[in-house]
């Protein structure tokens, strides 16, 4: 199980150290974490967790390793910081920064190309669903990714994120069942994850763990989620 706070546009260095130092002294066995800070975030975030299991990762990645792109970090560039991965493909990036499936693609390539994991994110917008679209769209969307060992996919229905309504397991279940036989890789599920409804969520078989947004901002709703994702200790 796999557990990742995507912190989207929240916390600079010094809530970062906050957090970071709080999470350090918790007890997390049987479950992977990872936190994604803002870039300016991440230097930070590397150094107070160093020396423990949990791992850093950036919120997105360019595909060139450096060169005339205002505003890119590239991974050679996280590579350098100590982070050890990266996410792209974020609805938010599709929705407000023109990211299209090729841009997924070559960003996913670089960050794997530079010893990167890369969260890859995909799902469908409401109309989408609502049209039957579904499993078009997650086709179209993980096609162009590579299949390698160091990807996992977040499946976030566009719908749930950040709204509070959040997949029934079931449909949950459903879609990653169904990315399964698209691509052979662990299937997150990421849209309005919280402390009370995470342990039925990552109780479905096809569900590896979460992407959680808003509930990984707060220590101890971030920490239940993770424990809700750990083995119940005989
Ligand atoms: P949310 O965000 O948990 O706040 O819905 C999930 C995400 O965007 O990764």
């Amino acid at each position: 199980m796999l557990i990742a706070g995507n912190w989207k546009m929240y916390k600079g260095p010094a809530e970062t150290a906050e957090f970071c130092l709080g999470l350090r002294e918790e007890e997390l066995d049987g479950v992977d974490v990872v936190v994604c800070p803002p870039f300016v975030s991440l230097a930070v975030a590397v150094q107070l967790l160093a020396g423990t299991e949990i791992a850093v990762a950036a919120q997105n990645v360019h595909w060139e390793d450096e060169g005339p792109y205002t505003g890119e970090i590239s991974a050679p560039m996280l590579r350098e910081l100590g982070v050890y991965g990266a996410i792209v493909g974020h609805s938010e990036r599709r929705q407000h920064f023109g990211e299209t499936d090729e841009t997924v693609a070559m960003r996913a390539n670089a960050a794997l190309e530079a010893g990167l994991f890369v969260i890859a994110c995909i799902g469908e917008t409401e109309e989408e669903r609502e049209r039957g679209e579904t499993e078009a769209v997650l086709r179209r969307q993980v096609s162009v990714l590579e299949p390698d060992d160091n990807v996992v996919i977040a499946y976030e229905p566009v719908w749930a994120i950040g709204t509070g309504k959040t997949a029934t397991p079931e449909t949950a279940q459903e879609a990653h069942a169904f990315v399964k036989t698209l691509l052979e890789a662990p299937v997150l599920y990421g849209g309005s994850v919280k402390p009370d409804n995470a342990a039925e969520l990552l109780a479905q078989p096809d569900v590896d763990g979460a992407l959680v947004g808003g509930a990984s901002l707060d220590l101890d709703s971030f920490t239940s989620i993770c424990r809700a994702a750990a083995p119940i200790p005989s």
